[in-house]
């Protein structure tokens, strides 16, 4: 039997069989403003209730926003970074070019794959966190990284899984790729979750796909989902037709 990590979406987990397969690195994949930050807050928020202490690794935005706009979901990070559960790798303020540093764990280099790797490591082990959480992935592939996106996709695969970590990996898409991941990393992920936006009848209707997640059985469905004040809901009991 393998065990299986509870995402905290309400909905979700029915669609995988119970739950993400542990030890899995998941692609969450959409394009911009379908709700894959707040899916994968919402992953670490889950892992409070369980012990299962969480890392997030901002790219996209200062860790101080992310906590912010978590906030506006009544998700009181702050108290839980206190208690070492919850702890924010900055992986954006260098890329900026800003000096001055904020946060305890910060990558200087993100085209260096070597040291996010260590710096994330390092943070695992301090809080001795279960989950990660990379927002976003996309970012790492196009800075001046000289390492192949499968390459690196591929180290920090074996990191997560020598860690015994079960990760999301947050994956940009843009509005003209919307089917694809892109450079060759689809097949190395152990689950692809797609989150989109489409428009029907002038409105804009969220939906859900899991496209794969090994080993396990999973729906092969588009369900439509909300993103509530609470943070997201998928429902599982209803098919979305595009
Ligand atoms: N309190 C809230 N209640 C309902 N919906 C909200 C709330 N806060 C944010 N949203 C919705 O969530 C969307 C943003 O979600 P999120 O930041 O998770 O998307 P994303 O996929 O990470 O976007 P990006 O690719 O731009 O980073 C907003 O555009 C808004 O529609
Ligand atoms: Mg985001």
């Amino acid at each position: 039997m393998i065990k299986r990590i509870k995402s905290g979406i309400p909905g979700f987990d029915e669609l995988v069989g119970g739950g993400i397969p542990e030890r899995s690195v998941i692609l969450l994949s959409g394009i911009a403003g379908t709700g894959k930050t707040t899916f994968a807050f919402q992953f670490l928020w889950e892992g409070l209730k369980s012990d299962e202490n969480g890392i997030y690794v901002a790219l996209e935005e200062h860790p101080t926003q992310v906590r912010k706009n978590m906030e506006d979901f009544g998700w009181n990070v702050r108290e839980f970074e206190e208690k070492k559960k919850i702890a924010f790798v900055d992986a954006f303020t260098s890329a900026i070019g800003k000096v001055k540093e904020y946060e305890k764990f910060i990558v200087q280099d993100i085209s260096d794959i070597n040291e996010f790797t260590e710096v994330l490591k390092n943070a695992v082990k301090d809080i001795s966190a279960k989950r990660i959480v990379v927002d976003s992935i996309t970012t790492l592939f196009t800075s001046r990284t000289p390492t192949t996106p499968r390459n690196i996709l591929l180290q920090l695969k074996r990191t997560i899984y020598a860690l015994g970590c079960t990760a999301i990996f947050v994956n940009q898409l843009n509005t003209a790729e919307r089917g694809s991941g892109g450079a060759g990393i689809e097949h190395l992920a152990d689950g692809i979750i797609k989150l989109d936006l489409t428009e029907s009848n002038g409105e804009l209707k969220r939906s859900i796909l899991v496209w794969k997640m090994k080993g396990t059985a999973h729906s092969l469905k588009r369900h439509p989902f909300e993103i509530t004040s609470n943070g997201i809901v998928v429902f599982s009991d209803r098919i979305i037709n595009l």
